[in-house]
C-alpha cells in the first residue's frame, strides 16, 4: 500500500476507538475501502479485521466497490420522487445493466441513490460526477447516458 495510507495510519496509532476516522480517511484516499487497504489497517493498529469490518458494514458511508469513472447519484428525495425518480433509477439501471451500490463491468460508471442533492426546483435529478442534470424525463436522460 502507498506512503498516504502509512501516513494516515500514523496519525492514528496511538488513538484508540477513532476506527471510524480511520476508515473515513482510507476512503477519502481510495474512494472505497479496498480489502487490502482493510487488512493494512488491521495489522498496524492491531485491530481484528472483523471488527473493522463490522463498524464499515454498519455505516452506509462506507463502500465496499470501487466507483466507476462516471459517479451517477439518482436523487430519491422527496420532490425528486414524486417527479417519478423511480423511473429514472429503472432507465438507469436497465441501460447500464447495474443496480445501485454497483459499477459496471468496464468500470465506467457506478450508481448510487441518494436523498436530496438540494436543487429540488429541478427534479427529477441526478448527478455524475460533478454536473448536475435536472427536470429529467425518459428521452432527456438516455440522451445524457449516451453523451458519456
Ligand atoms: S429532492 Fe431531489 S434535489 Fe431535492
Amino acid at each position: 500500500m502507498d506512503k498516504e495510507l502509512d501516513s494516515l495510519l500514523d496519525k492514528y496509532r496511538h488513538m484508540q476507538g477513532n476506527t471510524i476516522a480511520i476508515l473515513q480517511g482510507v476512503q477519502n484516499l481510495y474512494q472505497y475501502l479496498p480489502e487490502k487497504a482493510l487488512l493494512r489497517v488491521s495489522e498496524y493498529n492491531n485491530i481484528p479485521l472483523s471488527d473493522i469490518y463490522g463498524v464499515a458494514t454498519f455505516y452506509s458511508q462506507f463502500k465496499f466497490k470501487k466507483p466507476g469513472k462516471f459517479q451517477i447519484k439518482v436523487c430519491h428525495g422527496t420532490a425528486c420522487h414524486i417527479n417519478n425518480a423511480v423511473r429514472i433509477s429503472e432507465i438507469i439501471e436497465e441501460e447500464l445493466e447495474i443496480k445501485p451500490g454497483d459499477t459496471t463491468a468496464d468500470g465506467k460508471f457506478s450508481l448510487d441513490e441518494v436523498a436530496c442533492l438540494g436543487c429540488c426546483s429541478l427534479a427529477p435529478v441526478i448527478m455524475i460526477n460533478e454536473q448536475v442534470y435536472g427536470n429529467l424525463d425518459d428521452k432527456k436522460l438516455r440522451k445524457v447516458l449516451k453523451s458519456y
